[in-house]
């Protein structure tokens, strides 16, 4: 009859996986041991914070909906899907830098042509955007589909709001590259927001005196046969969460001087409402192939 103790125990969990099929399985099981037992062996763990942890999940399990994902936010605060995404994206060799998804992408957006004003009825304060994707030699790339998506100047995403059902999609649209590698949209410029802090993820920001604030930003996935899919954010210059962004998300590389304008024409000649500001950045994508991901389910806050 075994005895397992605190120095054997570990090597007899590992050992119990031997016989898995699936040898990448077998490994991650093995690695996920090793590192629960280590951080339990390392922080002497008590009983009552075993507890505390178990309860922690399990109301963060409760918490998820047809409309919430709370495991998504979790990993998204603990910088683990950052992670994911840095050892994914290792090399990118001069392709545009990537970050998060986040939960807020419902999926492929409607079409709509170049110039449209994705913000229709929402108020704030006028942006024109334009964008060129290119390869990484610099050869505009036609046919790309862009998906873009953002918060409104309260913060919030349409996907959030109880209105979404009835009134559909709002500051979020797909363009499709014209000949030049370009694609070009009216919007509203976002403004930072936190992420839902109603939840066991919200009462661990607190707890920890984090902020639950993300910095100003537009997202962008782009599309393009033979080219990796490109999942990214262009963060707006000088906002003041851009170096404690909870999720850890922004990149240098990512952050845009947006330019306030009063150029009585936008850059496809349009009448310009008054004073407006101007967002340019240019993507590289590299060769590869792989699927556009799948949207998370929508973080929103349960009424
Ligand atoms: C977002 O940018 O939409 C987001 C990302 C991670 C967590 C919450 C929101
Ligand atoms: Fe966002």
């Amino acid at each position: 009859m075994p005895h397992f103790d605190d120095s054997e125990l570990t090597a007899a969990v590992v050992g119990s996986f031997a016989e898995a099929n699936d040898p990448r399985l077998k490994f991650l099981m093995e690695e996920l041991v090793t590192s629960l037992h280590g951080f339990v062996r390392r922080t002497n763990l008590s009983f009552e914070e075993w507890g505390a942890a178990l309860e922690f999940l399990t109301r963060t399990g409760q918490k998820c909906s047809a409309t919430r994902q709370e495991f998504i936010l979790l990993s998204d605060v603990l910088g683990v899907s950052m992670l994911v995404d840095a050892v994914n994206h290792r090399d990118r060799g001069g392709a545009t830098q990537t970050t998060v998804l986040g939960p807020f992408y419902v999926g492929e957006h409607r079409p709509l042509p170049h110039g449209a004003d994705i913000s229709e009825n929402v108020e704030g304060d006028r942006m024109f955007v334009q964008c060129r994707v290119t390869d990484l030699a610099g050869k505009p790339l036609a046919g790309v589909t862009v998906d873009v998506w953002h918060a409104d100047d309260e913060g919030f995403y349409d996907s959030q709001k109880p209105s979404y059902a009835s009134d559909g999609p709002s500051l979020r649209a797909r363009f499709t590259t014209d000949a030049g590698g370009r694609l070009f949209f009216r919007t509203i410029l976002p403004c930072s927001y936190p992420i839902p802090i109603d939840g066991p993820v919200g009462e661990l920001i607190l707890a920890t005196r984090r902020h639950p604030m993300r910095p100003a930003h537009v997202h962008f996935l782009l599309d393009a046969k033979g080219y990796e899919p490109l999942v990214t954010h262009v963060f707006i210059e000088g906002d003041k969460y851009l170096e404690s962004d909870v999720v850890f998300g922004v990149k240098q590389e990512l952050i845009s001087t947006i330019e306030l304008r009063t150029d009585a024409t936008m850059p496809d000649g349009l009448p310009a409402p008054g004073p407006w500001h101007l967002m340019t950045y240019d993507f590289r994508l590299k060769p590869g192939k792989g699927v556009a991901p799948k949207p998370m389910i929508a973080v929103s806050v349960d009424a």
